[in-house]
């Protein structure tokens, strides 16, 4: 449709229409199941109303959704089409690896890749828009969504968040195969008080905008349809009616002009906050600061409309709300196709297609993180293997927000180490507790898989724990399992951080797994029997403990910074108990075979004003098999006119080395790259000294130091 023939229609909508167009329910006010993703909710309302709202959440599937579009368009005065939005986080129905797995093949091409296959089986099914990226930083595995999250670190979710909305979104959202994208959750949702769900968050403006914003911006960068406002306060005020936070940073210093949706019910929400005496306050407050779309409450339901006949709220703030959703309908084609590209014919083409399953299977594989090896990884095919708990055959291992995957195809570790290995000699042993006879059985093998960790019940919203220790049935398990059998590979799964230093300790292989979805156990038994070349490096830090949390590898000096020694230091800042740093810290991962890196060479010493250092190292393939590599670069500011940290993540280079290989990488180092919030919050970069690291992950210490001209 023209502008302005939008525009017509937008002054020729009542103000109940408008209002209406403002609003989201789920498929259980349709006379549909509905997808249930948040707490029950009764609103009054006549029986045509729903048909009447401008979207749908948590619907699927091209008929059914044929079927809606037409029943709602009958109901719409103006015949306007309805926009369908669904959670389709990490695939729709094949479930590729959960975020912060995909955070952890430190590879945009792979996200981008999963994303684009996962917006064409979605739009097949008729979805117009999806709840995904979520890019909050996540430095707190006390909290379930963790796994939903690419990661702890700003420069890699920004990466992640980029890739995404353009796998997701394309070029242009009307094109098959593509579906709008919304960012979410606005904003730093990941860092509650206690790592406790819905909690609020207490981070100063400076941690605000230089970490927490960062992914949500480049998101915006990447042209995200949508934004999804979270539940927590900011500067205790909730995020669905922070004005400063949603008009002023978002829409304004961010540049962003799309459609601000509330997460469910987060509008009616803040009545629990506290902070709106009714729903009428509540539905004020967030229109008038920019929440444009009411997920699942009834609070613009049931009062913009006499808000604006009272003079209570400008009708100006309700048509600009109505505009941005008319024009994100527009842009999807809908006024012309209301069903866009989903149809039967279409998904049977694109659902499960070879293309989703190979990508399923090499995601699995690439975003693993092989934490320890002594070298009894890659097994071999001929020994007698036991494979051993409850995990290897759970089907549960697609993520808790695979609302939609077909769990009928999920193949399980021990499904997927037959159809790697068709000949293999394995015992399996299913449970957590063998029976003395089975570990007899376990004793005589070659050697032993064995996986522990959490399915995906115990991740997800509102799936907080204090205590995010290997639970103590598993520990139990791999002592007994150790004592019989010293030759054991652990797999960690789960969609969190665990701390595990006691299976760190003994334990001779260990695989961070995640939850890999539908097919993503086949790239694991690739890995485990050396048919692929495990290069996932960690997206978020597993922590020795609980105590240790929230933990980050971007830590800062404090005043009373901790010697490079072991064991407790009195007087300055560490624990008498265990060490500051984590058990594995981000961007870690093993290899078979290890990428040695040369010491870095710099262009210069002084970066001069407007000029560039090029920073170079060589890196070699010392192993026997293709080897894929992520080439970090870390930069430390050493002095500001604010605490600066100890290090950060400037820039990642994925290379691929044959045996042997060699190659050059080099990083270009500007002065926009330095740049951060100063003591005014002014982005600026201050001249001084710096300090590059590049290498393997977060720990390196193959640096230079540089100095920039003031
Ligand atoms: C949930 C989640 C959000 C999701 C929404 C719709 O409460 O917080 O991530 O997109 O509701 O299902």
């Amino acid at each position: 449709m023209k502008t302005d023939e939008l525009q017509r229609l937008l002054e020729d909508m009542t103000l109940e229409e408008k209002a209406e167009q403002l609003v989201q329910l789920h498929g259980g006010f349709f006379g549909d199941v509905g997808t249930i993703t948040g707490p029950a909710a009764e609103f009054s309302m006549d029986a045509d109303q729903p048909y009447r709202t401008g979207s749908v959440l948590g619907e699927a599937g091209a008929e059914h959704l044929r079927d809606l579009q037409d029943r709602m368009m009958a109901k719409q005065p103006h015949g306007i089409p309805a926009l369908f939005m669904a959670d389709v986080i990490h695939g729709y129905k094949t479930a590729f690896p959960v975020p912060i797995a995909i955070g952890s093949g430190f590879d945009a091409e792979l996200a981008e890749e999963i994303a684009s296959l996962a917006a064409e089986e979605a739009a097949a099914a008729g979805v117009h828009v999806t709840f995904s990226p979520m890019v909050d930083l996540v430095r707190d595995s006390r909290w379930g969504r963790c796994m939903e999250s690419t990661g702890e670190d700003p420069y890699l979710n920004s990466l992640m968040a980029k890739a995404l909305v353009k796998g997701f979104q394309g070029d242009d959202v009307s094109k098959p195969g593509k579906v709008a994208a919304c960012v979410k959750h606005f904003a730093a949702y990941g860092a509650p008080v206690a790592g406790r769900d819905y909690n609020v968050t207490e981070i100063c403006e400076h941690t605000l905008f230089e970490d927490y914003l960062k992914p949500y911006r480049a998101a915006v960068e990447a042209g995200v349809k949508l934004v999804m406002t979270a539940f927590n306060t900011i500067d205790r005020k909730p995020c669905t009616t922070n004005k400063r936070l949603l008009r002023d940073v978002l829409r304004g210093d961010m540049g962003f002009d799309g459609v601000v949706i509330s997460d469910y019910n987060a509008i009616g929400e803040t009545l629990n906050h506290g902070s709106s005496y009714d729903k009428a306050d509540a539905a004020k407050k967030a229109l008038e600061a920019g929440c444009d779309i009411d997920m699942m409450s009834d609070c613009y339901l049931g009062s913009v409309v006499r808000l604006i006949r009272e003079g209570e709220l400008d009708e100006k703030l309700l048509d600009e709300a109505v505009w941005r959703v008319l024009v994100l309908k527009n842009e999807l084609g809908l006024f012309e196709n209301p069903y866009k590209d989903g149809s039967p014919e279409n998904e049977k083409r694109v659902i499960f297609s070879e293309r989703h399953r190979e990508l399923g299977r090499r995601a699995g594989a690439e975003t693993a993180v092989l934490l320890k090896n002594n070298g009894i990884l890659p097994l071999g095919d001929s020994g007698k293997i036991a494979v051993v708990g409850e995990l290897t055959q759970d089907t549960r291992i697609v993520g808790s927000w695979s609302i939609f995957a077909d769990t009928s195809k999920t193949v399980t570790l021990k499904n997927a180490l037959c159809e790697v290995v068709p000949n293999g000699k394995f015992v399996f042993v299913g449970n957590d507790d063998p029976t003395d006879e089975e570990m007899a059985e376990i004793g005589v093998c070659d050697a032993v898989i064995l996986a522990v960790g959490e399915n995906e019940i115990p991740t997800g919203e509102s799936m907080s724990v204090a205590d995010i220790s290997l639970n103590k049935a598993h520990l139990r398990l791999f002592e007994r399992v150790m004592s019989c059998n010293k030759n054991t590979v652990v797999l960690v799964f789960g969609g969190r951080p665990l701390a595990i230093p006691e299976i760190a300790e003994k334990a001779p292989a260990i695989v961070e797994a995640w939850l890999p979805g539908t097919l993503g156990c086949l790239g694991i038994a690739d890995i485990l029997f050396g048919k692929k070349n495990p290069c996932g490096r960690l997206s978020m830090s597993i922590p020795y403990c609980s105590g240790q949390l929230p933990i980050s590898y971007s830590q800062f000096m404090t005043g009373r910074p901790k010697p490079k020694t072991d064991g407790f230091v009195r007087y300055v800042s560490n624990y008498m108990d265990v060490p500051n740093h984590p058990l594995y810290p981000f961007g870690y991962g093993l290899s078979y075979g290890e990428a040695k890196y040369s010491p870095v060479r710099l262009s210069a010493d002084v970066l001069k004003k407007g000029g560039v250092i090029t920073a170079s190292v060589d890196v070699t393939n010392d192993g026997g098999m293709e080897m894929k590599e992520a080439v970090q670069l870390y930069i430390r500011d050493v002095k500001g006119s604010v605490v600066r940290p100890v290090r950060e993540l400037k820039g990642l280079k994925t290379v691929r080395l044959m045996p042997h290989e060699t190659k050059t990488v080099s990083f270009e180092i500007d002065e926009p790259m330095l740049r951060f919030y100063d003591a005014d919050m002014n982005f600026v970069s201050e001249p001084g000294e710096f300090v590059l690291w590049i290498g393997h992950d977060s720990g390196t210490e193959n640096g230079r130091g540089f100095r920039v001209e003031g």
